[in-house]
């Protein structure tokens, strides 16, 4: 894959106007845009479009969890809408992962569309060994375990890859093989601040660690020359 498809910017913007400004600028430096819940509730489904209309491909983040045949509909408007990617979390079960799965099949067949990405998301990162007990009641089971039995739980039930962190990449593949996706956040290039993120990986080991494709945000969008910056990505995931 060429350096530049690995990169999926995070448009974590409110303004329809600051995104559409981003993905003009950043449209050759990039191979995707993730809108997430802030973007996509604030500028709703045509911002996907104008995304798109600008050449942009797009990682809709909605992390759906609801009974199968709701996500299985929404997976629908998904491959409709034409995104490249979306996701769901696999905590809402294995029916429910292959209603999404199928439906985006069969959606993408019946219109002559490119089949979308569908993502698990497992454990959430921001959720500790304590919550997981205390607050989700699941025992028995470390987060790391979890998201593993997930991910093969998702590769079971058609999905095509997960969202995890660039240390999990090698072992999801190794449990999954090596067409299974990852999809990994908690990026940052050495020259770049940290901000809330608390275990960090720079780009090009982030791909020796197994990562297809890895989500970056500020080091970009918050750099004082964002086409600087992921030009500068580029460069050292072609240098590796
Ligand atoms: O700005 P930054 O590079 O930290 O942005 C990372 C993006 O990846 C954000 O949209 C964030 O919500 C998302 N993400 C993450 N960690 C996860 C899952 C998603 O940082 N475990």
């Amino acid at each position: 894959m060429e350096a530049k498809e690995r990169i999926i910017l995070a448009l974590d913007v409110d303004e329809p106007e600051r995104a559409l400004d981003l993905a003009r600028q950043l449209s050759p430096y990039v191979g995707a845009f993730k809108i997430g819940m802030q973007l996509f509730n604030s500028a709703g489904p045509q911002i996907v479009r104008d995304i798109q209309a600008r050449g942009g491909e797009v990682f809709v983040d909605l992390k759906f969890h609801d009974i199968p045949n709701t996500v299985g509909a929404a997976s629908k408007v998904m491959t409709r809408l034409g995104a490249k990617m979306f996701n769901l979390h696999a905590a809402g079960g294995r029916e429910m992962m292959k209603a999404a799965a199928d439906a985006a099949a069969d959606e993408a067949a019946r219109l002559g569309l490119a089949r979308p990405i569908v993502l698990a998301v497992t454990v959430l990162t921001s959720i500790s060994q304590a919550q997981l007990e205390q607050e989700m009641m699941v025992t028995g089971h470390s987060v790391s375990e979890l998201a593993l039995r997930w991910a093969v739980m998702a590769k079971k039930s058609g999905l095509s890859g997960v969202v995890c962190s660039p240390h999990e990449a090698h072992h999801i593949k190794q449990h999954c093989g090596p067409d299974f996706l990852t999809v990994t956040p908690g990026i940052r290039p050495a020259w770049s601040a940290a901000n809330d993120q608390k275990r960090i990986t720079p780009p090009a080991q982030a791909v020796r660690m197994g990562a297809d494709y890895m989500v970056i945000g500020r080091p970009i969008t918050a750099a004082d020359d964002p086409v600087a910056a992921a030009a500068r990505i580029i460069s050292e995931l072609e240098a590796k």
